[in-house]
């Protein structure tokens, strides 16, 4: 085979993304011990596992043959095959996009190979700079920093310095004295040209400099703050050939080692917030350069992590806030499969993390880390955050936005363990509520089956389209037929004291319960009144005074209007009838669906095949005999 020559980014992405556990582990069997992972090497013949996989350094190693590499290298050794082949074969497999190179872009990847290597020479010329100009210009930046509570050590390690004010002075210095291309320094994103003079001034000027390293530790940007008020606070370099912000975390590379070593990342929003916290010696940490974090941001930490922790610590102003919100946002899909796992920290106060250890402890800092909610639950806490429980319009959007939250966790445990816990929430510390709301949440969360199932019987679409409000008019889908029907007895119950056994004994005889939580809890209130009691209505909503939110969901069930009594009749028997039979038929539909998926199951037994259609076959036709008694009390009760 003619392999054509790679494109370098083609190869790069390649790298990135061919995990060296993912590939090893489809030839060899391996086992986790501690951090890495071992297995019989495929390179020489061993009964005891000598070879290791260490997915934080993306390298194999044998103790027994010394056979190295990474993914690239185990593919190639293994299945005897050149490199572009490897990485071809590898980039169809994640679905690389392959670029190749013709002769004249071969030249020009060479031309950007070295500007490369000229920029971040520039870069660091211009690095050095500063920093010699901070210790030797005005004493103002000195003291700023100090204000700041910056030793001279970490002012080191950052290599932190000082733009001096004048309008040329890096220029004349890079340009002038080392004689630097004036166009390399510009595309450095050191200087601009003037609009109309012609000439350069300096992009920084007056400013504390904060240099950007890439992972390798090379300088590749700058961050420039003010030292008073001025606006804007923050300067940073324009993106250039060698910087693009969203492919950059500050500190990343003092970061690397300490991730690695306790196998969590935290990611803060401001360099001085990454800066006091490496100086107190807290250095798992990077900042996000205050734009929204990307997915190839959090990949690239995450790369050192073997568990995947990652903790945000942005502000708790609204900003930080939002720019949490929308962090989560892009790592939603790797956190609801569990990929990584996220915790969010907020600082007490409102504080960032530098001002916050402006008036503590390394160690309480660690603690809050260690305590710091996954991500969901803070999400819950977001929810509930400002909002009155006991108030029916704030009860009402908390328990939409938890099953709106809810609804997005695929992954079943995680899901029951936060459905019991917002029910908890929403049951403001009442035990017996608790049961009430898990139901309820788990209704609301259940996926509404479409109309498209050929083998449901067509319930609805023969029903005629009645206006009687208290009647099951209209039913659009399951559930809001369902509440139509159990809103109707409990209304029949309240206000007609002569169907009341009726109504009991139909419940008993087919075995059926209220199925809406705020239902159940009435009928419950209900059935709890002593039957002596003569005012049932009064009594009902006397002890209901308590639980607000229950009976704001109801309370319209107490009252019947005009319009109302004359909409139901007398046909309060065919009512009830046609109620009740909706109820069975919701019950009878799901233990239908229950039973064909179990048929429908590949995994089942023969044996039990047949079993399962009979079982579904007879709900089949009873919710048939179902809907024919439904209709029947419905269009015979219109009557024409
Ligand atoms: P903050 O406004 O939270 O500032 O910006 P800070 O880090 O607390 O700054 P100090 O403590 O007053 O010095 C957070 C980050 O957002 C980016 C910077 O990366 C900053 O560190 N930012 C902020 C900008 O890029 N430009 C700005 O004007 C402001
Ligand atoms: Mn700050």
């Amino acid at each position: 085979m003619q392999i054509p020559r790679l494109h370098p980014d083609t190869i790069e992405e390649v790298k990135q993304r061919a995990d060296v556990y993912d590939v090893v582990s489809e030839h060899v069997v391996l086992r986790k011990r501690g951090k890495d992972y071992v297995g019989l090497c495929p390179f020489h013949s061993e009964k005891t596992p000598s070879f290791t996989v260490s997915q934080t350094k993306q390298m194999y190693y044998c103790f027994g043959c010394q056979a190295a590499g990474n993914a690239l290298k185990f593919l190639m050794d293994l299945e005897k095959r050149s490199f572009a082949e490897v990485v071809l074969d590898l980039a169809r497999r994640y679905q690389v996009s392959v670029k190749t190179l013709e002769p004249e872009q071969r030249q020009e990847l060479q031309r950007q190979i070295s500007l490369r290597e000229q920029l971040y020479e520039v870069l660091a010329s211009a690095a050095q700079f500063y920093q010699h100009a901070l210790k030797h210009s005005r004493d103002q930046a000195m003291l700023y920093l100090q204000q700041r509570q910056l030793r001279e050590e970490t002012i080191q390690q950052f290599a932190i310095g000082y733009a001096p004010a004048g309008w040329e002075t890096l220029y004349r210095y890079l340009v002038d004295d080392k004689r630097y291309p004036v166009q390399l320094v510009e595309q450095a994103g050191l200087i601009k040209p003037r609009k109309e003079a012609g000439g350069y001034y300096d992009v920084f000027r007056d400013r504390i400099i904060i240099p950007i390293h890439d992972v390798l530790g090379r300088v590749i940007a700058f961050g420039g703050r003010t030292l008073g008020s001025e606006q804007p606070k923050y300067l940073n370099s324009p993106e250039t050939e060698v910087f693009i912000k969203g492919k950059t975390l500050f500190a990343l590379d003092k970061a690397k080692a300490t991730i690695s070593q306790q196998d969590q990342a935290v990611v803060v929003e401001g360099y001085f917030d990454a800066i006091a916290l490496h100086a107190a010696g807290i250095s798992n940490v990077v900042a996000s350069l205050g734009t929204a974090l990307s997915m190839e941001q959090v990949r690239q930490v995450l790369r050192y992590t073997d568990s995947k922790q990652l903790i945000l610590n942005f502000d708790a102003d609204a900003a930080g806030t939002l720019a949490t919100e929308r962090a989560i946002g892009e790592i939603a899909d790797l956190a609801y499969q569990g990929e990584v796992q996220l915790k969010i920290l907020n600082l007490p106060d409102g504080k960032d993390a530098d001002e916050y250890l402006q008036g503590h402890q390394p160690e309480d800092y660690r603690q809050l880390l260690a305590n710091a909610p996954l991500w969901l639950n803070w999400q819950i806490q977001q929810i509930t955050k400002n909002r009155d429980l006991k108030q029916a319009t704030d009860f009402q959007q908390v328990s939409q936005d938890t099953v709106k939250l809810l609804k997005k966790i695929t992954n079943i445990d995680t899901r029951d363990y936060y459905i019991d816990q917002c029910a908890e929430i929403l049951s403001f510390g009442d035990s017996r509520l608790k049961p009430l709301r898990v139901e309820n949440l788990l209704t609301q969360i259940a996926p509404q089956k479409g109309s498209g199932d050929k083998l449901r019987p067509s319930r609805g679409v023969k029903t005629p389209n009645s206006t009687v409000q208290t009647g099951l008019s209209r039913p659009t889908t399951e559930s809001t037929l369902l509440e139509e029907a159990e809103a109707l007895l409990l209304r029949i119950y309240l206000h007609y004291p002569q169907h009341r056994q009726a109504i009991v004994d139909a419940l008993e005889e087919r075995d059926l319960q209220f199925s809406l939580s705020h239902h159940r809890f009435l009928w419950q209130q209900i059935i709890d009144v002593p039957s002596e009691e003569s005012n049932l209505i009064s009594t009902v909503q006397e002890t209901c005074l308590e639980y607000p939110e229950e009976i704001g969901l109801v309370s319209y069930l107490f009252h019947l209007n005009e319009k109302t009594q004359k909409e139901m009749l007398s046909h309060h028997e065919k009512l009830i009838q046609a109620a009740i039979a909706c109820m069975e038929q919701v019950l009878r539909e799901k233990r239908y669906r229950h039973f064909r998926e179990l048929w429908n199951n590949p995994e089942v037994e023969p044996e039990q095949l047949e079993s399962y259609y009979k079982a579904f076959y007879a709900e089949k036709m009873r919710l048939q005999e179902l809907d024919r008694e439904r209709l029947f009390s419905i269009t015979d009760l219109l009557g024409d």
